[in-house]
């Protein structure tokens, strides 16, 4: 049974976790190979594990894969180790600080945007990939990528389809240190992200001078609390390279189900242009426009709801704790579903209806907070939250002045949910002039 269950965890996890949620409801327990999970399907039950009791738990299994990739970075580090990282890369995302990258933000949008042609067929997942990728390199380490999308979306789609193999199974761990091809593919791939990667170090340490960006901050930081010790190469790499990760590859799936399912909706584009024509007119968006977007805003919240870019969240439980009656043992893996829990009908009657006015101010506050998540939450909440928000908005708003984006006929719509949820065969869309 236990391993009849990894597969249908490995082969179809989102059927497999709604499955499960539909039959034992709030609190699931799944054994697994050698581990016990436990889904938690329930708002208040997320907070506890995220806010009120995060200190009895750490990052879960995944991690030791996560940290294949990432190193001992923000996303991958625990305890005092990780406070001091996120303590030195704060400021980088503070309010201030990511209203002043909404001029590249736009600028790079406009460019690309610019660069298509009416009638033209484009794949959005890959141009949303690199239009981030850009912006990410652009704005945190003052560096152009952009010429090398091509390659780093490659290796990037390697790293995280080898990701899934063996994940599930009891053995997972052990197949992926053998030399069989999958790892292999794993280790080049793994080998051209570093390339990048050093290279921005290598160039900053070379030129000695302080941008001001992300890198230097990281290059310069003395941690003046802590141990007073510089981050070793390795340490830098590892913040680089999660950030560097994190920081583009979840906006762009993100704007790409909204393009997406803006072609499923004319009557929500309409409005969406409606509100962009109003408050822009034909001028570049800026940092300040974002408050006079509240329907973009609804628009990309509602998006990520259902097909948030982060679908699941795991913890290990360090000791025993009470859950509604129920012992959970130390060492559990608690996890914790945005995907299935932004579809429950508890929080969002006729889940599967793509509707902006669910974040309507007044509606939200009818939620409990935590039904919808797609930042994560407590101490560990993602740390480019504004950034994203800021970036999908202008990047929204800067396409949808000149176009709109139509399916290609019979292209196929799948969810590929490895590490974020990607469009699996990509999404095949024609550039019409509005
Ligand atoms: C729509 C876009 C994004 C989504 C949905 C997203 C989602 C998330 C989630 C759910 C977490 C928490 C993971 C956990 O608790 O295990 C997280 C953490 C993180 N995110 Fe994001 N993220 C997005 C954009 C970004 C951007 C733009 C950056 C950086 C430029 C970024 C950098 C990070 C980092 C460094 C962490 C780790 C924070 C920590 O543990 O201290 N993310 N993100």
């Amino acid at each position: 049974m236990p391993a009849l269950n990894a597969l249908s965890m490995g082969r179809d996890p989102l059927a497999f976790l709604t499955g499960l949620r539909d039959q034992y409801g709030d609190i699931a327990r799944v054994p697994l190979g050698a581990e016990t999970l436990y889904l938690f399907s329930d708002p208040e039950l997320v907070r506890e594990v995220l806010v009120t009791n995060h200190r009895n738990f750490h990052k879960g299994r995944g991690l030791e894969r996560a940290k294949m990739l990432l190193g001992d970075g923000l996303l991958t580090s625990e305890g005092e180790f990780h406070l001091r990282q996120r303590r030195l890369a704060q400021p980088a995302f503070h309010r201030q600080r990511v209203a002043a990258y909404g001029a590249t933000m736009a600028g790079y949008a406009a460019a690309r945007r610019d660069r298509w042609q009416a009638g033209a067929t484009i794949d959005a997942h890959q141009e949303m990939m690199a239009l981030t990728l850009a912006i990410v390199g652009k704005t945190l380490f003052d560096a152009d990528v952009e010429h090398e999308a091509g390659e780093i979306g490659e290796a990037l789609a390697t790293t995280f389809e080898s990701f899934n193999f063996g994940f599930f199974l009891p053995f997972g761990e052990l197949l992926e240190r053998l030399p069989l091809p999958a790892t292999l593919r794993f280790r080049k791939a793994r080998a051209r992200l570093d390339a990048t990667i050093y290279r921005l170090i290598e160039e900053r340490r070379a030129s000695d001078t302080d941008r001001g960006d992300l890198l230097s901050m990281l290059l310069m930081a003395q941690d003046t609390e802590g141990d007073g010790g510089r981050m070793t190469d390795l340490q830098l790499r590892d913040e680089a390279m999660t950030i560097f990760l994190a920081g583009h590859e979840t906006t762009a799936n993100a704007l790409t189900w909204t393009w997406y399912l803006l072609s499923q909706h004319p009557d929500v584009e309409a409005r969406l242009h409606a509100e962009i024509d109003s408050t822009l007119g034909g001028r570049a968006a800026t940092a300040d426009d974002m408050s006079a977007l509240p329907y973009a805003r609804m628009v990309l919240a509602e998006s990520m709801r259902l097909y948030p870019p982060a679908w699941i969240l795991g913890r290990r439980a360090l000791g025993a704790f009470e859950a509604r009656g129920y012992t959970i043992p130390a060492r559990s893996i608690v996890l914790m579903c945005q995907y299935t829990m932004h579809r429950d009908a508890r929080w969002f009657p006729e889940p599967e209806r793509f509707d902006p006015e669910r974040f309507a101010p007044e509606r939200q506050a009818e939620r409990p907070k935590f039904a919808y998540f797609p930042f994560g939450g407590g101490p560990r909440v993602c740390i480019g939250e504004q950034f994203a928000w800021m970036e999908g908005m202008i990047l929204l708003a800067t396409i949808a002045q000149r176009w709109r984006l139509r399916l290609v006929p019979g292209h196929p719509v799948a969810l590929q949910p490895i590490i974020t949820l990607r469009p699996k065969h990509g999404m095949r869309m024609v550039v019409e002039a509005r």
